[in-house]
């Protein structure tokens, strides 16, 4: 099939479109740099430089490569900075989102896989998180993306676009082959931030709320694996129908507290990892995993990397290997 991977030098969306290139797609990469590598793109794909906003290069692309389908990783993700600064994440996640529908539309494009997150569940009443619990986001960010789940099912129903709103928990590791891996700048995410303070790039980490209700006082979320998430997103692609939505958790259904995944981290790079214990921030809930049973019942798809000190090997491969990240 001839695919569209938006966002695709970034983290996930580097590694869907080495997955596709492996299962033998055509597959075109779009992205605007402003956050993703150029080096982490396969150079089996072909790549562009262009920015969602620009609706008439993208009908352009969509038409030259004869695209099919469109899995849209590209957004603004940090939690923090859509608080502060909203109408960016308002203007890349959601109207942005609008113009490549524009364009998927000018362009006869009827099949999208849509990156959304547990995130739109904001506070769940309880766990573990099912489909079927209240979306009520506690932040722009979160906001954002459900603002999208309801433009596409419209849009499906108007249209007959076929499409899939797959809401990811914590994404972690890297490809399993090690060629390619994660470098957000800057980097949020937990492993990660663990990985560069076991390579010395930072000092210490903050560990921020020890107090909570859960088994250790710190906050608990669960990590699914990249390659995982990705060979999820095509198993969505195939099953998409006309007209409809497909809505699931990818998540492994098991939560993980913050300080076992520095033991995890200090296990598996062997290395000393200064921690500073901080008060909590405002907006962690304190515990968040997947009932990941919906997509394993309905279309086969479970997590195979569910050893958590096996997602972390994944991870440190690359960075052992690659300390400046993507930077040579
Ligand atoms: N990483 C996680 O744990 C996680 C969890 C839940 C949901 N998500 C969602 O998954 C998606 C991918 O996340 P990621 O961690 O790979 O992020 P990322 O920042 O690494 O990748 C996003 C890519 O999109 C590109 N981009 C952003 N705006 C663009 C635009 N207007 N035009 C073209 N390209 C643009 C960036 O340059 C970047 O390469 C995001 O939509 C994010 O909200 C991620």
């Amino acid at each position: 099939m001839n695919i569209c991977v938006i966002g695709g030098a970034g983290y996930i969306g580097s590694h869907a479109v080495k997955l596709l290139v492996e299962k033998g797609h055509a597959v075109t990469c779009i992205d605007n740099l402003s956050n993703g590598h150029r080096a982490a793109v396969h150079p089996k794909a072909a790549f562009y430089v262009a920015d969602l906003a620009n609706t008439a290069a993208i009908i352009a692309i969509f038409q030259k490569q004869k695209i099919e389908a469109v899995m849209h990783f590209a957004a603004s993700a940090y939690v923090g900075e859509s608080v502060t600064d909203p109408r960016k994440y308002y203007r890349n996640n959601v109207s942005n989102t609008v113009s490549m529908l524009d364009a998927m539309s000018a362009a006869g494009v009827k099949k999208l896989v849509f990156s959304s997150t547990c995130a739109t569940y904001g506070m769940p009443p309880k766990m573990p998180i099912t489909e079927d619990l209240p979306q009520n986001p506690i932040n722009p960010y979160g906001d954002s993306k459900l603002m999208v789940e309801h433009i596409l099912k419209d849009v499906a129903k108007a249209e007959g676009l076929a499409f899939a709103a797959p809401r990811y928990f914590n994404v972690a590791g890297c490809a399993p082959d090690g060629a390619i891996g994660e470098d957000h700048r800057p980097e949020t995410h937990i492993i990660p931030a663990l990985l560069n303070v076991a390579l010395g790039k930072r000092s210490h980490m903050d560990l921020y709320g020890t107090d909570y209700p859960t088994k250790d006082g710190t906050c608990v979320r669960d990590y699914v694996h990249v390659w995982d998430l990705v060979e999820a997103h095509l198993v969505l692609l195939e099953n998409l129908k006309p007209g409809q939505g497909l809505f699931y958790n990818l998540g492994v259904g098991r939560g993980y507290s913050n300080r076992e995944i520095i033991d995890a981290v200090r296990r598996v790079t062997g290395k000393k990892i200064t921690i500073i214990e901080a008060p909590r921030r405002a907006g962690d809930p304190p515990e968040l995993f997947a009932a990941p049973d919906k997509i394993k019942r309905e279309l086969g798809w479970s997590a195979r990397f569910t050893n958590l000190d096996e997602i972390v090997q994944t991870a440190w491969n690359w960075f052992s290997k690659n300390p400046n990240g993507y930077d040579k």
